[in-house]
């Protein structure tokens, strides 16, 4: 009966919700978010990539419990290679445990990398990716590790390459209204995020069904 219940894909979720519930309260700056990505976010988040060529190396960065990983697995090519990128050890293990369950070993074999570790730490080739999908929880952070971020992001990607991204919608507002006290931190994240925004932006697509509502964001890297 318990094995039967294992068994059933109702019951994974149930589990990767929970897992995600617990990592979000030990840790809610770096988590950002109670529940993972719905799957109409997950879809948003992969779909600019399959509109244009990709190279085959496509970065993930902060894949939480896995939901756009399978995206990005289910519809890369064969030869495409995934590095997956993400701090938490247990949520990289809900992810790699996700995947070996959803895909046969064949395909994950060589395809994937699993990489514990600190995006700003883990020193990747310069221009390595045409691809990057990235699910930091940004208005948690400062505005210079924010910079940071992005800086090291354009670093690795190549020319001409996507970065996707996306930001609860009006969190930052909803912040501004809370915390009065903190207002020259909040106008300074703001001023960041908005200036990568405006240099490089292709696209942005409003998904509301996803709690908290998000907007996700395509950049470009320029060509030269
Ligand atoms: C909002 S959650 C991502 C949710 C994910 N899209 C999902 O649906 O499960 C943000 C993720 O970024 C990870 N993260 C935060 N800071 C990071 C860093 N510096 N390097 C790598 N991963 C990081 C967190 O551990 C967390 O898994």
């Amino acid at each position: 009966m318990i094995e039967k219940l294992r068994q059933n894909p109702q019951f994974e979720s149930m589990k990767h919700a929970i897992g995600f519930q617990r990592e979000y309260w030990n840790n809610r700056a770096q988590t950002g978010s109670v529940k993972a990505s719905s799957s109409a976010l997950a879809q948003a988040m992969v779909e600019p990539f399959w509109n244009e060529p990709c190279n085959g190396d496509v970065l993930e960065v902060g894949s939480g419990t896995g939901v756009i990983s399978e995206q990005l697995l289910r519809r890369m090519k064969a030869e495409d290679k995934l590095t997956i990128i993400e701090i938490n050890l247990n949520f990289l293990e809900i992810t790699q445990r996700k995947m070996a369950q959803k895909f046969a070993d064949e395909e994950l074999t060589g395809r994937v990398s699993f990489v514990h570790a600190d995006f700003l730490q883990h020193q990747m080739p310069a221009e390595q990716f045409s691809h990057i999908c990235c699910s930091l929880p940004f208005n948690n952070f400062e505005p210079e590790l924010i910079n940071d971020i992005f800086q090291e992001m354009f670093r690795v990607c190549q020319p001409g390459g996507i970065i996707v991204f996306y930001e609860y919608i009006l969190l930052r507002r909803i912040r501004y209204w809370l915390s009065l006290g903190r207002l020259h931190k909040l106008k300074n994240t703001e001023a960041v995020l908005t200036d990568w925004i405006d240099k490089h932006v292709v696209e942005s697509t409003p998904i509301f069904s996803n709690f908290p509502p998000a907007m996700v964001y395509v950049l470009r890297k320029p060509k030269s």
